[in-house]
């Protein structure tokens, strides 16, 4: 199997990254369709797309890959869409981005000749705005050798570094890609909303953030994750905890239930680091139990 001949299905945050990597490096991409022509014809026009349309019935025979790009919920139906409106071609790979999905989904496409499998690139498309994907994790699952084969080729050729992930752990792998990225968003919106109730206009919440962010991720790729914790969790301050506890439901409880839940799991970290503080950390264990 030798991909070559290319048709993406959807037009959204991660085709406008992927398109033109894989254009750049060497990838013939035929075909691009999404759900509304509008949304195809804007990389089509960039990318010089020869064909740009809507329904997956215009996918033609000569295409040997078919990437779907729409979001996970959309999978399988695309999937049915391929089997009902398609006509078989030898050869073909067919296969999705998601990373909390494995490609059983799709089963509908999987006729002789058509194989399957999914590539989910470890990193964040948050707009149309292309994001490079050199220097990316991607995780392949694949069951067929010679497939798996084409597609970590696919992924050195872009600069990304392939490994497999198997099927069944596909939903914890993208588990671990929330902790990374989304939740890390969801901590700074916090961070700022703070920052913003406290009315200081003599430097800008990224002026604060930045170094200790940066600090951060330096102690913890050096030192090790566990032994980077330091913040009154860490130091054993069920006092400095209730406080914040407090102030917190004054500000926003909807932020106190997120506080609460992380602190907790800080306690699992700050007793590895220093077991001998067992009696503190159980205090704050305490206090959050009350408050929750
Ligand atoms: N965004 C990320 O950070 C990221 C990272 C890694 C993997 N992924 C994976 O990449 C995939 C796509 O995510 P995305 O963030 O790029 O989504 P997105 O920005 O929402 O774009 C999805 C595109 O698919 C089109 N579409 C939706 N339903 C369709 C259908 N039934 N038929 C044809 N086209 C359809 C949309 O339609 P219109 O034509 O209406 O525009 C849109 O252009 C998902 O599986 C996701 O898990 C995303």
């Amino acid at each position: 199997m030798k991909i070559s001949n290319i048709c993406i299905i959807g037009a959204g945050k991660i085709a406008h990254s992927l398109i033109p990597a894989l254009i750049e490096n060497g990838y013939t991409i035929s075909t691009i369709i999404s759900r509304r022509l509008a949304s195809a014809q804007k990389p089509g026009a960039l990318y010089n797309i020869p064909l740009i349309a809507d329904t997956v019935s215009s996918i033609p025979e000569h295409v040997d890959c078919i990437i779907i790009a729409v979001p996970d919920q959309q999978i399988g139906a695309v999937a049915e869409d391929i089997a009902n409106n398609t006509t078989p071609a030898p050869n073909r790979a067919v296969l999705h981005l998601s990373g909390s999905l494995n490609s059983a989904i799709l089963a509908p496409v999987a006729r002789p000749g058509t194989l399957t499998a999914s590539i989910h690139f470890m990193q964040t498309f948050s707009s149309l705005n292309r994001v490079p994907l050199t220097g990316s994790c991607a995780a392949i699952e694949c069951t067929d050798d010679t497939l798996g084969s084409e597609l970590v080729q696919l992924c050195l050729t872009l600069g990304t570094q392939p490994f497999q992930i198997s099927r069944d752990l596909k939903t914890l792998y993208h588990v671990m890609g929330v902790f990374l990225s989304n939740f890390l968003i969801g901590n700074l919106q916090a961070a700022e909303t703070i920052f913003q109730s406290l009315q200081i206009d003599a430097v800008t919440f990224w002026q604060l953030a930045n170094p200790i962010i940066q600090a951060t991720l330096e102690h913890a790729r050096e030192s090790g994750i566990t032994r980077a914790l330091s913040g009154p969790v860490e130091r054993g301050s069920s006092g400095v905890i209730s406080d914040h506890v407090n102030s917190l439901i004054q500000l926003q409880p909807a932020l106190l239930q997120s506080y609460m839940a992380q602190s907790k799991h800080l306690i699992e970290i700050a007793k590895q680091k220093a077991p001998e503080k067992e009696d503190l950390y159980n205090e704050i264990h305490k206090v959050l139990h009350k408050s929750g």
